[in-house]
């Protein structure tokens, strides 16, 4: 008789995205006539660019001639696009990452949340506190986690690191060692960033007692500060402990078109064996490659056009930023993040909880945002605003608020 996998007993409720979904449903179901501005999902909101756009067409004027056709893309990515990664995203910042060092793929969320398959069952995992889910339910589902621990809000097997007002929403080295770092910068979701005198710090770490950093870049495009890393590897010693994940989705609006990678530098070995190894023959196994037409227009990006392009898609977003974070701080809220990230983290007012505050902006404002609970204990009492909405939206959005 089939078992299931229990593991999936053991996670805590519906995902926050379903929650936050059913109660915007009762509210307009209530109140038909209100226009809800929603500034609360990660989700961009401007068109694919159009250097991205041609590219897309003429891939898919490439599929429909036998001579060009293309079937299964190679397992790890074409070249065309991992040439224009390490040349582009590494090279430019002194980094020297080989095509073979990059693996190209449908999310970083699908590779933060696989990237579990090449270690053992029993390594202790450290995460921030808040923390984007997918690191914490992806390793749960794997049994790596220990037990859910309803009253306090986390797993029994998780070495949390408090992100707070006090620690500038950074995690400080943690007491216990942990054998898996998940690291996010920028991060999602309190917008903070660290610069690279910090994050070295964590590379040493890492190196001295052993563990492996994956850190997660995806909104790496958003860095608007000198001295804030954009990759792990630009500090000394990152290739023998930590792993890369970056995405299309938010530097170029890929985020319905699914492109990513995920950089493995072979030095980074547990014994002889690289990690490197271990992610091509899972990703070979199971990964059939993505597809020919996205590739190529990923690799659009960087072209002097894409540039160009995406790079006037991200300051429009990093305006409404602005727009919230001046916006909000006139009006008396605490505020931190939208500098380097696309992410405004705010003490909710009065010593409301998360949940509170999100029932409050969307009675009041008919505003949606996302409670900062929702991301772990750390985030209760803050709550999220994403600045991916429409310029127009967010400006509305943020005089609603302001006349509260
Ligand atoms: C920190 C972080 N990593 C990864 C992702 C997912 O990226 P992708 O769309 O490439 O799956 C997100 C999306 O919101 C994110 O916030």
């Amino acid at each position: 008789m089939f078992k299931i996998n229990a593991n999936y007993l053991k996670l805590p409720g519906s995902y926050l995205f379903s929650d936050i979904a059913k109660r915007v449903k009762a509210f307009t179901e209530e109140n038909p006539d209100k226009k809800i501005i929603r500034l609360g999902i990660g989700d961009v909101t401007l068109p694919l660019a159009p250097a991205v756009i041609e590219a897309l067409h003429r891939a898919t004027d490439e599929m429909g001639v036998k001579e060009t056709f293309k079937g299964y893309s190679p397992d790890l990515g074409y070249e065309f696009l991992r040439t224009a990664i390490a040349e582009n995203d590494y090279k430019t910042r002194g980094v020297t990452i080989a095509v073979d060092e990059i693996f190209i793929s449908d999310g970083a969320k699908s590779d933060s949340g696989n990237i579990g398959d090449i270690f053992d069952i029993d390594n202790k995992i450290a995460v921030c506190d808040p923390v984007y889910p997918v690191y914490v339910d992806s390793n749960a589902m794997a049994g790596r986690t220990g037990e859910y621990l309803p009253a306090l809000g986390k797993w029994s097997n998780v070495i949390y690191m408090p992100c707070t007002e006090e620690t500038d929403f950074a995690p400080e080295l943690p007491g216990e060692e942990p054998d898996i770092i998940y690291l996010c910068f920028p991060n999602n979701p309190t917008g903070s960033t660290i610069k690279k005198a910090e994050l070295q710090k964590w590379v040493d770490y890492a190196n001295k007692t052993g563990a492996v950093i994956i850190y997660d870049a995806a909104y790496e495009a958003y860095i608007s500060e000198e001295d804030v890393p954009h990759s792990i590897y630009e500090c000394e010693g990152a290739k023998t402990c930590a792993i890369e994940l970056r995405s299309f989705s938010k530097n170029a609006g890929f985020t319905g078109t699914r492109l990513a990678f995920t950089v493995i530098p072979k030095e980074l070995k547990s014994g002889e064996v690289m990690l490197n190894s271990l992610w091509a023959r899972r990703h070979g196994t199971k990964f059939n490659g993505a597809p020919y037409i996205v590739q190529k227009a990923g690799a659009a990006v960087y072209t002097q056009e894409g540039r160009k392009q995406t790079g006037e898609q991200i300051a429009y977003y990093m305006n409404n930023a602005k727009i919230i974070r001046e916006g909000l701080t006139a009006a008396g809220y605490d505020v931190s993040g939208g500098v380097n990230a696309p992410y405004i983290w705010l003490k909710t007012p009065g010593k409301m909880t998360s949940w509170e505050f999100f029932d409050y902006l969307l009675r009041e404002a008919n505003v949606v945002g996302t409670p900062g609970s929702g991301f772990g204990p750390h985030g209760e009492g803050y709550f999220r605003l994403t600045a991916f909405g429409t310029y127009e939206n967010t400006l509305e959005a943020i005089e609603r608020i302001k006349k509260l």
